[in-house]
């Protein structure tokens, strides 16, 4: 991910019209152990680099450094992040931000200390067009009483069992929320940016591939859960009506490859999305009569202009680079473009925490668990 972050900027001039340019300064990562040509990759591409460090400390006391991406396994979250904030630098963390919830409030308890900082939260999927048209409908409330919700994030590389472990398949680094807690943040960043709040949840967690191959000819435990399925009543805001929402964070579902969708159904209007078929937008429009659905292929109408022309499509890069402008349009302007053009916030990840933690309860007590 510290790559695509750096390539990113390099496409900065893409978007002709903001307010702030972005510099790669300095680098951490453990170069000492990694195969050079990853530092050399990042210093022979970004000539602006003046700083490259095995210790983040290092990077940390730069004061050419204002503001910090940090993309790192989970249980380095809350040491990494917390350090950031205590050095008065801006952060965008990553997902799940904090391995637990524990961890994630401790970084909250950080940021209270520095309300000065911006920080926010990864998730990049948000701002495909199509998804940015389903959030200007939210706000409009163009679908009228909201009917179901169903939202999830589907990988399937793990089906082969013969794919060798990797730190997100070990409780110790990944956290004990499993796919969740890699997925999870993906899923919640729409529904909880639209203000639907949970009532409960019931989950049904998986744990399907018992070990790997440790990558060194013998085999390692693989504790982590495979897959989830959460069924949560939702009302759209308090008081608001209540709806089923499911969300779906799995490792393995035959076929998907990096498949986040999202549907909504309601009595005014229904839209559905999958990064499966990235420029297609499905909508339904009732206004009584015959009920048809529209496929809307979607071009370039981001959240921020691009060069691109309108007709052209879009894809996960191009979601990266939106992403990086909605961070930098806040951190310049003090705001969000507009409700949908922002990046996670602390808040939000807290509420993620918060359902990711209930729905572990939920599948250990096989009961519904209340979030009153
Ligand atoms: N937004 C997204 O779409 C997305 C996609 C993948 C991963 N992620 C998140 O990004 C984070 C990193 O995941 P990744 O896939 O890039 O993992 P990765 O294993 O590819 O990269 C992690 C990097 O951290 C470095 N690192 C580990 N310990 C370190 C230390 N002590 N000091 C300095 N560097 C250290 C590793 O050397 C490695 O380069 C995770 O939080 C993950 O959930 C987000």
């Amino acid at each position: 991910m510290g790559r695509e972050f750096a390539s990113a900027l390099a496409r900065w001039c893409h978007l002709p019209d903001m307010p702030a340019r972005p510099e790669l300064v300095a680098i951490c990562d453990r170069f000492d152990s990694l195969p050079a040509d990853l530092g050399r990759w990042y210093t022979e591409n970004f000539p602006s680099i003046h700083q490259a460090t095995s210790d983040y400390k290092e990077l940390l006391g730069n004061p050419e450094v204002e503001a910090v991406y940090c993309a790192v396994p989970h249980h380095l979250h809350q040491e990494f992040y917390c350090a950031a904030l205590e050095a008065g630098k801006h952060l965008m963390g990553e997902k799940p931000f904090g391995i637990d919830q524990p961890a994630n409030r401790a970084i909250l308890e950080a940021l209270q200390k520095h309300p000065e900082l911006q920080v926010r939260c990864s998730s990049e999927f948000p701002f495909f067009p199509a998804v940015q048209r389903i959030g200007d409908m939210i706000e409009r409330e163009a679908f009228g009483r909201v009917l179901e919700v169903n939202c999830g994030f589907l990988h399937s590389s793990d089906l082969d069992p013969l794919k060798p472990i990797n730190w997100k398949r070990q409780v110790e680094f990944n956290g004990e929320y499993g796919c969740m807690g890699d997925l999870g943040m993906h899923v919640c960043h729409v529904p909880f940016r639209a203000g639907w709040r949970l009532r409960n949840v019931r989950a049904i967690l998986s744990k399907i591939v018992m070990e790997r191959p440790d990558g060194k000819g013998g085999v390692a435990p693989c504790r982590t859960w495979d897959n989830a399925t959460l069924f949560c009543e939702a009302e759209c805001g308090a008081g608001g009506a209540v709806f089923p929402l499911t969300m779906k964070t799995q490792r393995m579902a035959p076929g998907a490859k990096n498949t986040w969708y999202l549907e909504i159904y309601g009595t005014k209007a229904s839209a559905r999305f999958s990064t499966r078929n990235p420029r297609r937008l499905e909508l339904l429009e009732y206004r009584g009569g015959e009920q048809s659905w529209q496929q809307v292929d979607m071009g370039q109408e981001t959240a921020f202009k691009t060069i691109t022309g309108s007709i052209f499509e879009f894809g996960f890069s191009d979601a990266i680079l939106q992403m990086w402008a909605g961070f930098v349009y806040e951190l310049a302007t003090g705001q969000r473009r507009k409700t949908f053009a922002g990046c996670v916030t602390p808040e939000e990840t807290a509420l993620t925490h918060g359902l990711l933690t209930a729905a572990l309860e939920s599948h250990r007590r096989s009961q519904t668990v209340s979030f009153e």
